[in-house]
């Protein structure tokens, strides 16, 4: 039965004792509004680990001033119940006082250089220093054998990838595929906020990556493939923030050592931003 914990010391008490019995504790952190994608981390967590611990907590230092930090959905009951059927076994609650309890303004943050600069960093500033500042916390707060993230925020397992490694966190970090609805659309806690035509037309985000993907592989130049991408999706009312085709580690296309690729999209349609990304191998 899932227990729910708004207080990190009471936590801590269950955690300790998990971990005497000699189990493995598996973190699946999440800002809540949880969807079928949430789900499968749970259960993925569950393949790792024997007792998964799910915290919800919209974090404010990663949410810039014009972004949705406020009408973020709230979604607590109905997320708690998920998570119950999903096989977690601690939902973790804390406040904004609990998680920065010198204030947003005088706590410590974390810093991941370069791969936070580029792509959704470029166009989010210090989203990913406060992705990066509330997982070191959550790591030092539940110290966790291992930690799953989806894959559909590439670019942010890969900072939490580099962070957990370069600082020496013991915790494996899993990464989870992405869950897309039949139409193709990747699953989303943003797909709220969409109309119904919206919906329909967000769709165009999947297929453009396997466009990509598909250039790519046929030997079209990077440049070439981002170019038709993006006039392709501002042609059906997307405002795009970037279509790019970089190697695995993130690097420009030019750049890449191995055959691995990932094409990605940051896109808004309406006031609502839509990330997606596919990754493949060239021949
Ligand atoms: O991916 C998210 O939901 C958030 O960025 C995370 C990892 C829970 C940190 O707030």
């Amino acid at each position: 039965m899932m227990q729910t914990y708004r207080d990190l010391a009471t936590l801590r008490i269950c955690i300790d004792n998990w971990k005497q019995e000699g189990r493995r504790i598996g973190l699946v952190p999440t800002m809540g509004n949880l969807h079928a994608g949430h789900y499968a981390l749970v259960e993925l967590a569950l393949q790792h680990c024997d007792a998964v611990v799910v915290s919800i907590f919209v974090n404010p230092t990663q949410f810039g001033p014009n972004e949705d930090y406020a009408r973020y959905p709230r979604t607590e009951q109905r997320d708690a119940e998920g998570l119950a059927e999903a096989g977690a076994a601690a939902l973790f609650l804390p406040s904004v006082d609990a998680m920065y309890p010198f204030g947003v303004m005088g706590c410590v943050q974390m810093h991941v250089p370069g791969i936070t600069d580029i792509l959704c960093g470029a166009h989010r500033p210090g989203h990913f220093n406060g992705v990066a500042t509330v997982v070191a916390r959550l790591f030092n707060m539940i110290q966790p054998n291992c930690a799953v993230f989806g894959n559909k925020d590439y670019q942010q397992l890969q900072v939490i990838r580099y962070m957990a490694e370069e600082l020496s966190f013991p915790v494996d970090i899993i990464s989870a595929p992405t869950l897309r609805e039949t139409s193709g659309l990747a699953m989303s806690s943003r797909n709220q906020y969409l109309s119904e035509g919206e919906r329909e037309a967000a769709t165009a985000i999947y297929r453009a990556l396997c466009t990509m993907r598909a250039s790519c592989i046929a030997g079209t130049p990077a440049a070439q493939i981002e170019r038709e991408a993006e006039t392709e999706l501002q042609a059906l009312g997307f405002t795009v923030d970037y279509a790019e085709v970089r190697s695995a580690m993130l690097a420009k296309e030019s750049r890449a050592v191995d055959k691995k690729r990932v094409a990605l999209i940051a896109a808004f349609l309406g006031r609502t931003r839509l990330i997606d990304n596919l990754e493949f191998e060239i021949l």
